[in-house]
This record gives structure tokens, C-alpha cells and sequence, in this order.
């Protein structure tokens, strides 16, 4: 029960309630607004010029609507998605099966971009901007190189590791949005909307507590809500309340911020076994068991936008908030003093 809200959190496929709470258009999709004006934007002078839309990037971690938006888009523009992903792209082949199947204004939406493979990106490149895929099929003497020719098509990219993508192909998307953690006023809004879908009855008050511990992330808000609405169902009488959604969310050992035991073991780790740190990426992954890019990806965003911990070009470093949450005495200002520098 541990790993509660993050096995969801990752980018594992989605589960049925995902699908039947994930808002199917713009109207529907709270938060995000400067995101959301820029895309229905495009999407509107698209359908004025009756053109094709742009090449669009969404990034930002796990669970906070790329793939929403990906589908949201298609919708809005009246065009089919085409879905496949980074790893699921082996070789050129597999790129020339997806491309061809593709039709004037269609979505392409290769989620975790970051992913592809060197080569295939290079294939990608004369795609996205030529509407061309050059590739040479056999190998050895027998091979030859075939030139297809595409339909005017658009690219929707989803990475949680922008950082990842390699320069050439950034620049080839027209539109780059990063999307950020909700707050919790917006999360709430989110959560009464989806207990409204599955018929649930929740309190304004109830809605916040959820909110509060969702690590501003409407996918664990929506697991969040699933949970507390079992127990409410057992052990209340099925109303979600603040008391039942403080019992529930104490059940699963997910504290007032939001913060699990993985979270408490990172900033113990970097409080105890390095000192506040700096500490390297890795052997605080080594030191709490946990791998490397699951933390750079999900745990440390969160804990580092609470201003638990800070990335500094030497390592992370405790913040005096961490000291606080779990309880240790916090260091005498000169130990902090080799932490200066924001890394970007
Ligand atoms: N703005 C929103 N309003 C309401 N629900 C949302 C919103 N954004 C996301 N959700 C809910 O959160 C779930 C997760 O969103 P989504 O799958 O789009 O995230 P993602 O960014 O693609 O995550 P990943 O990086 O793991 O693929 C959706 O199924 C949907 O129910
Ligand atoms: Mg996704």
C-alpha cells in the first residue's frame, strides 16, 4: 500500500478510471489556462486558414494532462490521433508503418519522445519538416533507399524529461508548453468534478483535504479519491467528508503535504546519511533503494517546488523545511554554505 500513489503516478498505461474521468475537451479541462489559451488558439487559426496545425511539445511531469491534452487537441481540430510511443519506435520501419497510415491533418502523438532512438529521430526530422522519410530498406549490397512521400501531418509530442530531447528536434516542434502542478483550489475543482462522474457525494472541505495531498497532480488525485471513497463506503456512511478523507488518507500513510514514505525517506537520506547533502543523484538512489530516474522524475520535482530540497551544481541539498517535516535539528547555516547556485 506503500507505493499507493505512485505506482499510478509513472507512465504506466491507464487505468479504466483514468479513461472514464479524463475530460474529453477544452471546456472540461480545468487548470493550465496559459497552456490551454495558447493551444485552442492555434487550433482555432488552423480551422480559419484551413490548415494543418503545428508541431506541439507538452512537457512536465508525470500525470498532469499531456496525454488529456493530446486527445483534447485532436478533438478540438476534428482530426484522428494516431498513438504510439518513444520505445515502441525500434527502427525505421516501425516509424514508415505509423507515418503511412497518417492522413492530411492527422495527430501523431508519440508520447515519451524522450525515448526514441538517436537514429530514429533522425528520420524524424525530414518528417516533421519536409513531410519526407527517407529510409533505406535491406542491407548489405541489396540496399536501397526509398524516398515516401507524407500527408500533411501534425506531431504532438509528450516528454516528462524535456531536458532529454535533443536540440534539433525541440527546435522542430512550432509550439513547446510545459505544463506545472496544479494548486490545490484547481485540484479540488478537478476532484468534485470527477466525484460527480462516478457519483459520489463529496464536501467542498473534503475535496480540499484530497487536494491537498495530491502533489498537485490530478492523476493521484484521482487514485486519491478512489481510495477515500472505498473507505468512506466501509467505514462511513459512503459521504466524503474532511474527517473521512483525513482517516483514509492516514490509513495509506499519505501525510498533510501530500508527502509518502518514499518522499521521507529521500530527504531522511539526505538529512542523516549525507550530512543535508550536497549529494549526488545516484547515491541518494542507492542510499534509499529507489531507481535514479524514478526520482529525478517523480519524487524530486515535488519535493524540490514544496522547497524541501534545492539542485545545486554540486548535488541536492536539505532544505531547512526538510529538517522541520521530519523532525532533525536543523544544520548551523555554514554547512549550507557549499549549496549555493541554482542549478537549471
Ligand atoms: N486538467 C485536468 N482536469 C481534469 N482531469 C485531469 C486534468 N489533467 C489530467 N486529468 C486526469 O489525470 C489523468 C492523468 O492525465 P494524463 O494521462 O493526461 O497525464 P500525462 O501527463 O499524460 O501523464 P504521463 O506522463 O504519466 O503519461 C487523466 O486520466 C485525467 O483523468
Ligand atoms: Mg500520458
Amino acid at each position: 500500500m506503500d507505493d499507493f500513489s505512485y505506482e499510478a503516478a509513472s507512465t504506466s498505461p491507464d487505468t479504466p478510471l483514468d479513461l472514464s474521468l479524463r475530460p474529453p475537451a477544452f471546456s472540461e479541462f480545468h487548470g493550465q489556462d496559459k497552456v490551454k489559451e495558447r493551444l485552442m488558439l492555434m487550433v482555432e487559426a488552423a480551422q480559419m486558414r484551413d490548415d494543418v496545425l503545428e508541431h506541439v511539445l507538452l512537457s512536465g511531469p508525470p500525470g498532469l494532462g499531456k496525454t488529456t491534452l493530446a486527445n483534447i487537441i485532436a478533438a478540438a481540430a476534428g482530426t484522428q490521433l494516431h498513438t504510439t510511443s518513444g520505445p515502441q519506435i525500434e527502427k525505421a520501419g516501425d516509424l514508415a508503418g505509423v507515418l503511412t497510415n497518417v492522413a492530411r491533418g492527422d495527430i501523431l502523438f508519440i508520447d515519451e519522445i524522450h525515448r526514441l532512438h538517436p537514429a530514429i529521430e533522425e528520420y524524424l526530422y525530414p518528417a516533421m519538416e519536409d513531410f519526407r522519410l527517407d529510409i533505406i530498406i535491406d542491407s548489405g549490397p541489396s540496399a536501397r533507399s526509398i524516398q515516401l512521400n507524407l500527408p500533411k501531418f501534425t506531431l504532438v509530442g509528450a516528454t516528462t524529461r524535456s531536458g532529454m530531447l535533443t536540440s534539433p528536434l525541440r527546435s522542430r516542434f512550432g509550439l513547446i508548453n510545459r505544463l506545472d502542478y496544479y494548486n490545490r483550489e484547481e485540484l479540488a475543482f478537478i476532484l468534485e468534478r470527477s466525484a460527480g462522474l462516478l457519483d459520489l457525494e463529496i464536501t467542498a472541505e473534503g475535496a480540499l483535504e484530497i487536494a491537498s495531498r495530491s502533489r498537485g497532480t490530478p492523476r493521484i488525485a484521482n487514485n486519491l479519491l478512489r481510495w477515500v471513497r472505498d473507505y468512506a463506503q466501509v467505514r462511513a456512511d459512503g459521504k466524503i467528508t474532511e474527517e473521512t478523507a483525513k482517516a483514509a488518507l492516514a490509513m495509506i500513510e499519505i501525510d498533510e503535504d501530500g508527502l509518502d514514505e518514499m518522499d521521507l525517506r529521500v530527504l531522511e537520506a539526505a538529512i542523516y546519511k549525507f550530512n543535508g547533502g550536497p549529494v549526488g543523484l545516484s547515491s541518494l538512489a542507492v542510499a534509499v533503494g529507489e531507481d535514479a530516474s524514478t526520482l529525478e522524475e517523480v519524487h524530486e520535482p515535488f519535493l524540490i517546488m514544496q522547497g524541501f530540497m534545492k539542485r545545486t551544481p554540486r548535488g541536492r541539498v536539505a532544505m531547512p523545511a526538510a529538517y522541520e517535516k521530519i523532525g532533525a535539528p536543523t544544520p548551523p547555516p555554514s554547512s549550507q554554505e557549499s549549496a549555493q547556485g541554482e542549478l537549471l
